[in-house]
């Protein structure tokens, strides 16, 4: 019997693309495994994972919110109660309580869409954010929004001539899924000069191009606030961008678990599109996620988020509830932390003063860093940031030598992969080149996270690598 070969997999697979995890992360886990092991010969002592955010990484160790962990600690072992009973906070005890008589073991499977009760927090949570009616059987519990993403795209997608609105440059969930279900991604660009604004314009010639190319646009993805941008949508765009939809039949996949990530809270508020479509009275179909990853919460491991689905027949939902039943339901972990996402300790609560003083610290330091990052990138020669009002990163825009892009074209790579490996092999920092993300011909950028404490040094090496790398390409 032959092997099995790639050529024998589902050719779909082989387009898959996810520069998140890709050459330079399994690059920077091998500098990781050389240090451990005792390596002397690198330039640098640790590797920093700058690539993903992933706040509780090793080497990141944003420290989990003691709220949810002792909900989560009581889920998993209920007899522990005995011991913290006269220790940890009522209101942790009690909520465990609640959840458990839902619930019963952790280790059983649940309903497929997730918890019932869960389901109608997280209405609640959306009814007092947005002041608009929320079901709770509009809402399906996932693991991350990834699998909500992928189950929509999945069910939306009827190849080969879906075309989906992708904002450029974008999160590369979508790309990778759009390969893996055989929809055609049709990019629009945000505007870099105007903060990452969202561009109708550029929306509405995406639109015309794929009817040129024989495509239909079915659905639009915007993400806010954005990844790797960090912009956040005004509410004018946000209307016009529903009004766009009507026009156009199309479905707004509304991608929004940085909705906590606000560094500018005063000048860029965020709105949900739920919000925005209920007061226009608006018909349009809206998938809304939002995830435990992210926030100040970064349980991304847990494998907790939930979509909401606004304007969808009961004939759909009831499809949406048969494929997630496929997949028998989302983890239990993950569920009870969206539970503690969307029921956060309230003032008065014995929690709520440790919870408020975790979240506050987490929340000023990812700003802080965000702002002092930014500031610093700007100064250097060739490098143009725009400071991100939100989410967990900042993708700088590199102006780079003549000779340092003929160098990559021979090595068959765009030369921000040349950068971003470079950077890595000299000082361990280990960020994601802008080509996986998406950007205008020509152009160069970079995303790093700001998760990163020790930010003095980090970006110290930073700017030393960059003149260093100017320097040896022969200069701008
Ligand atoms: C824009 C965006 N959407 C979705 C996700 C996936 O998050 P989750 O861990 O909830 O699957 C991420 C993760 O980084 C993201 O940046």
């Amino acid at each position: 019997m032959r092997p099995l070969t790639p050529a024998d997999l589902n050719p779909a697979i082989l387009k898959v693309q996810y520069a998140v995890r890709g050459e330079l992360a399994i690059k920077a886990e091998e500098f990781r495994e050389k240090l451990q092991a005792g390596h002397k010969d690198l330039p640098f002592t640790k590797v920093i994972s700058s690539n993903i955010g992933n706040p509780q990484q090793k080497g990141l160790d944003q420290p989990p919110l003691t709220f949810s962990r002792q909900v989560a600690a009581l889920m998993e072992y209920p007899p522990l109660v005995e011991l913290v009973k006269d220790k940890w906070p009522q209101d942790v005890i009690e909520r465990a309580q609640e959840l458990q008589e839902e619930i019963g073991s952790i280790g059983a499977y649940s309903h497929s869409k997730g918890v019932p009760l869960i389901r109608k927090h997280v209405a609640k949570f959306i009814e007092e954010r947005d002041g608009y009616p929320s079901d709770p059987e509009d809402i399906f519990l996932t693991a991350g929004a990834s699998a909500g993403v992928s189950l929509l795209l999945n069910v939306l997608i009827t190849p080969p001539t879906t075309g989906i609105l992708i904002p450029i440059p974008q999160y590369p969930l979508y790309t990778a899924t759009l390969a893996q279900y055989n929809g055609v991604a049709l990019p629009y660009h945000l505007s870099e000069p105007d903060g990452w604004k969202t561009s109708l314009a550029e929306i509405e010639a995406a639109i015309v191009k794929a009817q040129q190319d024989g495509i239909t646009a079915k659905a639009l993805v915007i993400i806010n606030p954005g990844n790797p941008t960090g912009a956040l949508l005004d509410l004018e765009t946000m209307e016009a961008v529903v009004r766009l939809c009507e026009q156009h039949s199309l479905v707004l996949l509304a991608d929004e678990v940085y909705q906590y990530n606000l560094h500018k809270p005063e000048s860029h508020p965020f709105h949900s599109f739920k919000q925005v479509v209920r007061r226009l009275g608006s018909p349009i179909p809206l998938f809304s996620f939002h995830s435990i990853s992210k926030g100040v919460k970064g349980e991304c491991g847990r494998r907790g988020g939930y979509f909401e689905c606004t304007n969808i027949s009961p004939e759909v939902r009831a499809l949406l509830y048969k494929m997630v039943s496929v997949g028998l339901c989302p983890p239990l972990a993950g569920q009870i932390g969206v539970d503690c996402l969307v029921r956060s300790p309230k003032p008065g609560q014995p929690s709520y003063p440790l919870w408020k003083k975790e979240t506050d610290e987490i929340a000023a330091a990812l700003a802080q860093r965000t702002q002092l990052m930014a500031a610093r990138l700007n100064a250097l020669p060739g490098v143009s940031c725009v400071e991100s009002p939100g989410a967990l990163y900042l993708y700088p825009r590199l102006e780079l030598p003549q000779k340092a892009v003929e160098a990559a074209q021979k090595l068959g790579k765009p030369a921000d992969a040349l950068y971003a490996m470079e950077l890595l092999e000299d000082t361990g920092i280990c960020v994601v080149p802008g080509s996986g993300f998406g950007q205008k011909d020509g152009e160069h950028h970079y995303r790093l996270t700001c998760l990163c404490p020790g930010v003095e040094e980090y970006v110290g090496a930073l700017e030393n690598f960059h003149m260093k790398f100017l320097e040896k390409y022969g200069g701008l």
